[in-house]
């Protein structure tokens, strides 16, 4: 049985600010960030476009015309998530109000979160327990460092939503050939309480690159090191696919195999757990009718840590399925704004009021409220 990826949307904050702006404005050459770190623009998010908002907004376009009665499981991998207790998943699920009688879920483990989702959903469709119903995955987050941080240009939001299904349009995952690596380490991680994540940061390299080693092997060992066309590593800035994949093979093949799947993430900038699935998006959404029946290679890494390499085969329908994503128009709809003005935003409590789609308003009675504003027809 074929189970994987049947379709794709992603939801961005509608205000991005220039790399090279921000660069200029904390005195650092700008060539630092664009090509020391590949960051071209980066996303920033309003308190009313919190993980929640993001998550809902990405599964309304990844719904748009689709019967949900067969919907069975809503997974959210996120580690920015907006309450202890209560799952970003069931707000969700009552904003979209998707049917009752789903198994309704978050998966938290740093960056690799929505992989966790993936692999439960595809693993629960393809035993047979789904009983012919599909599921919805979102990887939904905001990466927040803190202003003036040498993390800070790693920063972004967004959410990535995915219908997995049988027989699925984007692509096949292959399951059961996955390689897996874990480690208890520090890298990267945020104390209870804290908005701003704490990182080591070149530690965090090291430890990705280290966990790579290891999950590659094991997916090698696994598949007998099948042929992959190309791949999509975890991008928390986009050098680190490049050393990622220098890493395992000759950095000859970086440009053809890895660079077109970075597009995307270097107008975004980091979204934790969707990182990984944003690039598979702007690979196919680029190449995908080169693909048809091609294998492609998936690496998700997640501090703390863990990781998983896996593969997959690419649809022949995925051109036309991608398409339905409107990604250049997604893009296209985000406003610039200054250095000021995200400085701003990043240090605001309350909503703004200037969220479109789904937004948080605000709390009562310690219970989060959610609206549907308007937004225009194009970015629907
Ligand atoms: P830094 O120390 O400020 O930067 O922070 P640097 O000095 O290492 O420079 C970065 C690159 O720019 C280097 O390239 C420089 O040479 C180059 P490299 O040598 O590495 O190839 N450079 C220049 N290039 C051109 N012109 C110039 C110039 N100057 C320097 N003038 C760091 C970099 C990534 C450490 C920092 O941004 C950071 O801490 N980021 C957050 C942590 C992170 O993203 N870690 C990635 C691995 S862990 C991970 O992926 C998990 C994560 O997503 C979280 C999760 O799982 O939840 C983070």
């Amino acid at each position: 049985m074929l189970v994987g990826i049947d379709a794709i949307a992603i939801a961005l904050p509608r205000r991005y600010v220039d790399m090279e702006e921000l660069a200029a404005a904390r005195g650092i050459d700008p060539a630092k960030y664009t090509l020391g770190l590949g960051a071209r623009e980066m996303a920033v998010a309003e308190p009313g476009e919190d993980t929640v908002a993001l998550a809902a907004n990405a599964v309304e376009r990844v719904l748009a015309g689709r019967d949900r009665r067969d919907l069975g499981m809503l997974v959210v991998g996120t580690e920015t998530g907006v309450d202890h207790s209560k799952p970003v998943a069931s707000f969700v699920h009552g904003l979209l109000e998707l049917p009752r009688t789903m198994r309704v879920f978050d998966t938290q483990h740093a960056c690799y979160g929505g992989t966790a989702g993936v692999m439960a959903a595809c693993e629960w469709i393809a035993s047979g327990a789904g009983r012919g119903r599909s599921a919805i995955v979102v990887c939904s987050d905001i990466a927040r460092y803190g202003i003036g941080t040498a993390g800070e240009p790693t920063q972004g939001a967004g959410a990535v939503a995915m219908l997995i299904t049988e027989d699925p349009a984007i692509a096949a995952i292959d399951i059961g050939g996955s390689g897996t690596a874990s480690a208890h380490v520090h890298d990267f991680w945020r104390p209870l309480g804290q908005r701003e994540a704490e990182v080591d940061g070149h530690y965090s390299v090291q430890c990705y690159l280290e966990a790579l080693t290891l999950a590659y092997a094991g997916w090698r060992e696994k598949t007998g090191g099948a042929e992959l066309a190309r791949i999509c590593y975890h991008v928390p800035f986009c050098k680190m696919a490049k050393k990622a994949h220098e890493h395992i093979l000759p950095a000859s093949t970086f440009e053809t195999m890895v660079a077109p799947s970075l597009a995307l993430c270097s107008r975004v900038g980091n979204i934790y757990t969707g990182s990984l699935y944003l690039g598979l998006a702007g690979l196919l959404d680029a190449q995908s009718a080169d693909l048809a029946n091609q294998r492609i290679g998936l690496f998700s890494y997640g501090s703390g840590c863990t990781s998983e390499f896996f593969s997959a085969l690419v649809s022949p329908r995925a051109h036309e399925a991608i398409c339905r994503a409107h990604l250049g128009e997604v893009l296209a709809a985000r406003t610039r704004i200054s250095v000021a003005e995200y400085e701003r935003i990043v240090e605001a409590r309350e909503p703004l009021g200037t969220a479109t789609g789904f937004a948080y308003v605000g709390s009562e009675s310690k219970q989060r409220r959610y609206v549907r504003n308007e937004r225009s027809a194009h970015t629907r």
